[in-house]
């Protein structure tokens, strides 16, 4: 059947009253990076969310492919697909959350660090359409290295003149849901039901879990800190390996990505008490950027929440996160000062 007669037929035998007018209100959502790795599973889950009214997918390859599919899930959410450079600016164009996942991921063998350069340039290309477009929207950056990729963002929005450090979050949710995972199978517990506060950054010894803050409480022997500790900060790198060159976490990503995307939009729709682990501009530390926890409202990151009592061990790896982190911030802070 010719889809547009198909159209005709039912809307001439329909009766007016079952006709609405389409569209549920809610929030506008891009993705950046849309048709790739992370893209694709996490625009699916974007498509899920009833929060999402409308949800705008840029890449510059494969959009049209991914969009078509994406808008056949019979949710209430408009999907609209853009292709390329010319059409940044109409994808981003009234958006109220951007969610940005572009960018090469990590091969066997390669740190997050050894993406700077590539991933550097996207991010800068992208933040300067977001200023120039939709200087108002929160921003949820995931391309990595982020413990750089965030201060690049920054300083994009302030040449701009439109930096407002609320509003730019780097994604460390998958640390946290890792966290959650693996100190929930060393207890025995669905992970459902636990919390891990990850704080410092998103890669090797900057992720730092805060085991002596779990909810619920619990204990755990030096071996179980010391095991814990290593796989939460080398997560990354099981996955990679285990997918031995065709790229790094993708699903567990979008997962995450998904739920801190909807904890944002939950937030900015006015829901009280929403604290999720982010890397944002901070003064908690004597860094200008370190992931905490922090207290979404409608502005973005409306509170950063203190670290807490640390334990001797906590307190040695934060000083070790401090002096990595340190050199990623200075690494993205002169990329965009050359
Ligand atoms: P991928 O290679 O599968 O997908 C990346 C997508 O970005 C591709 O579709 C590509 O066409 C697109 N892209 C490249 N240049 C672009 C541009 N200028 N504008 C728009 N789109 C562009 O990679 P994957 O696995 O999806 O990973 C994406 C990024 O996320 C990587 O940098 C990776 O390291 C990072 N990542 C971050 C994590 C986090 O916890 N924050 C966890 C896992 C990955």
């Amino acid at each position: 059947l010719n889809p547009q007669m198909e159209e005709g037929a039912s809307s001439a035998l329909r009766p007016a009253a079952c006709r609405g007018k389409g569209g549920a209100p809610g929030f506008k959502v891009a993705i950046l990076g849309a048709a790739g790795g992370i893209g694709q599973p996490l625009s699916m889950l974007m498509k899920m969310n009833p929060l999402v009214s409308v949800l705008h997918l840029y890449d510059v390859v494969n959009t049209p492919g991914v969009t078509a599919d994406i808008s056949h899930m019979d949710t209430s959410t408009v999907v609209r697909g853009f292709l390329g450079p010319q059409q940044l600016d109409a994808a981003l164009t009234g958006m109220d959350l951007v969610i940005i996942p572009a960018g090469l991921p990590r091969k066997p063998g390669m740190t997050r660090d050894d993406l700077f350069n590539k991933n550097a340039g996207i991010v800068r290309v992208l933040c300067e359409g977001v200023a120039r477009c939709c200087p108002d929207t929160i921003v949820n950056l995931i391309s990595n290295p982020v413990n750089s990729t965030v201060p690049i963002a920054a300083e994009v929005f302030k040449k701009a003149g439109t930096y407002n450090p609320k509003r730019l979050l780097g994604v460390t949710t998958l640390d946290v849901v890792r966290a959650n995972t693996f100190v929930a199978e060393v207890l025995g517990v669905d992970p459902r039901d636990v919390s891990v506060p990850v704080v410092g950054g998103h890669a090797g010894v900057t992720i730092l879990p805060l085991l002596s803050q779990v909810t619920p409480p619990c204990s755990f022997t030096l071996d179980e800190i010391k095991y814990l500790t290593n796989r939460i900060q080398n997560g990354g790198t099981e996955v990679v390996e285990a997918k031995a060159g065709a790229g790094s976490a993708t699903l567990s990503m979008a997962f995450a990505a998904a739920k801190f995307g909807d904890a944002c939009l939950r937030a900015m729709k006015g829901e009280a008490g929403i604290v999720e682990c982010s890397y944002v501009a901070s003064q908690v530390t004597e860094l200008p950027f370190f992931a905490t926890k922090v207290r979404l409202g409608r502005g973005g990151a409306e509170e950063i929440l203190p670290l807490g009592p640390l334990n001797d061990f906590e307190r040695m790896g934060l000083e070790m996160a401090k002096k990595e982190l340190n050199e990623s911030i200075q690494k993205g802070i002169a990329f965009m000062n050359k």
